[in-house]
């Protein structure tokens, strides 16, 4: 079946129906799956995937067979790496902050498992005073900084080199680089791994090291709105094209949120309320901008696609879709037609994998986090979470306030 077309969502829908509360994501295997397979043909043999968690954590299970990589960047990233028993082989643990205590304690279980990502002459001490402690030799990538407080920049990340050769506890294995989101042109994406790639050529003669892995995030395009050309699978193919040719002797990894997590996405949130006020027609749904994110998006100013669910064949009319948050821009869609909107009736909106469920302002107004669903059509519709109430976290605990 095709990725995200209409009669996918409702069959989605009615293989939960009666049990199916909103608001909610459902991620939708069958699309995860058949997207890791489309964009690792497309990149051939070369190339390496690595999924950045941080689009999505509930991916990590499901893509655990299929991805040799997952970049993991916070304690808590890396504790749902654990308890969903991922290889950690798999795990590249990056992030701007990493802690003495959860270095330790990783470096102490996991030993050289993990491939451990230096971000600063700071965590590249406590790396190697922590591989020292336990006496084992581990394997680490050095972010090259793009200009920002992440990573080093080329006079400290040759610093490190320098003190790594002489040391027996940290092995740097690499370059690591991410410059940023969103990126619309393939020859941005093409003229960085080239130059990291000729980086990397330079630094093995001047140090004379031989690096193993080179990895980059491009932070590919997904095309979200419907006004805009989709120019996303275009940018891959021409970007993928490119990295079919590139000359490097180690692996390239590429790490990847949005391209892998986005399409098996739904967001699926129900209309409580309609109203005309001064002219404008209202739709209130339970969901809102504190649960679905697109990229790009502020005071739906731009319409992603969005599925009205049951389709009915009532006269169209345009309404402002707003959430349940108590503030103006809790806005999702502007004059959007709606056929015969009812309360109860579901709206489904489309491309919610990547950072839907993990950039929302969860805890403002206290309501609760939505379910989670996975979908497939072998299993059907599966909850694996609950709704979460958020109220919990607002409030002092264990406290009576003194009246
Ligand atoms: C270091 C790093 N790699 C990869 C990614 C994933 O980026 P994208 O979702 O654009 O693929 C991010 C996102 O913030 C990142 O910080």
């Amino acid at each position: 079946m095709e990725e995200g077309k209409g009669m996918r969502c409702e069959d989605i829908l009615r293989a939960g129906s009666g049990t199916f509360e909103t608001p909610a994501y459902i991620f939708d295997l069958d699309t995860l799956y058949h997207r890791v397979a489309s964009v690792k043909e497309q990149f051939g043999e070369n190339v390496i995937l690595c999924y950045a968690m941080k689009a999505n954590p509930f991916l990590v299970g499901p893509l655990c067979k299929m991805i040799e990589k997952f970049e993991v960047c916070s304690p808590g990233e890396f504790r749902i790496c654990e308890r969903a028993a991922l290889d950690m082989h798999k795990v590249v643990l990056s992030g701007v902050y990493k802690n003495e205590a959860d270095m330790q304690s990783v470096v102490h279980f996991y030993e050289s498992q993990p491939t451990y990502t230096i971000e600063s002459m700071e965590q590249y001490r406590l790396l190697k005073r922590c591989a020292t402690e336990e006496k084992i030799q581990i394997e680490a990538l050095v972010r090259l900084s793009s200009k920002n407080q992440f990573g080093v920049d080329k006079k400290v990340l040759e610093q490190i080199l320098e003190d790594a050769a002489n040391d027996p506890h940290v092995r740097i294995k690499g370059l690591q680089f991410y410059s940023g989101t969103q990126k619309r042109n393939a020859s941005q994406m093409i003229a960085e791994i080239d130059a990291l790639n000729t980086y990397s050529m330079e630094l093995e003669k001047r140090f004379a090291v031989r690096f193993e892995e080179l990895e980059y995030g491009p932070g590919l395009y997904t095309s979200y709105f419907n006004n805009e050309d989709a120019q996303d699978d275009i940018i891959l193919q021409e970007f993928a094209k490119a990295m079919r040719e590139i000359n490097f002797h180690g692996k390239i990894i590429l790490e990847m949120g949005r391209l892998i997590a986005a399409a098996c996405g739904l967001y699926i949130t129900s209309i409580v309320d309609i109203k005309e006020t001064e002219g404008i027609r209202y739709c209130i749904v339970d969901g809102g901008i504190h649960q679905v994110n697109y990229y790009g998006q502020t005071m739906a100013m731009r319409t992603p696609d969005i599925e009205q669910i049951p389709k009915r064949t009532d006269q169209e009319a345009k309404y402002t879709i707003c959430g349940s948050l108590c503030t103006v821009s809790d806005l999702l869609a502007k004059q959007f037609p709606l056929s015969g909107a009812k309360p109860g009736d579901m709206l489904v909106f489309k491309k919610a994998g990547a950072y839907s469920v993990t950039e929302g302002i969860a805890l403002f107004l206290s309501r609760d986090l939505p379910g989670v669903y996975y979908y497939s059509e072998e299993e059907g519709l599966k909850k694996v979470r609950s709704k979460q109430p958020t109220d919990i976290m607002n409030s002092v605990m264990g406290m009576e306030i003194e009246q």
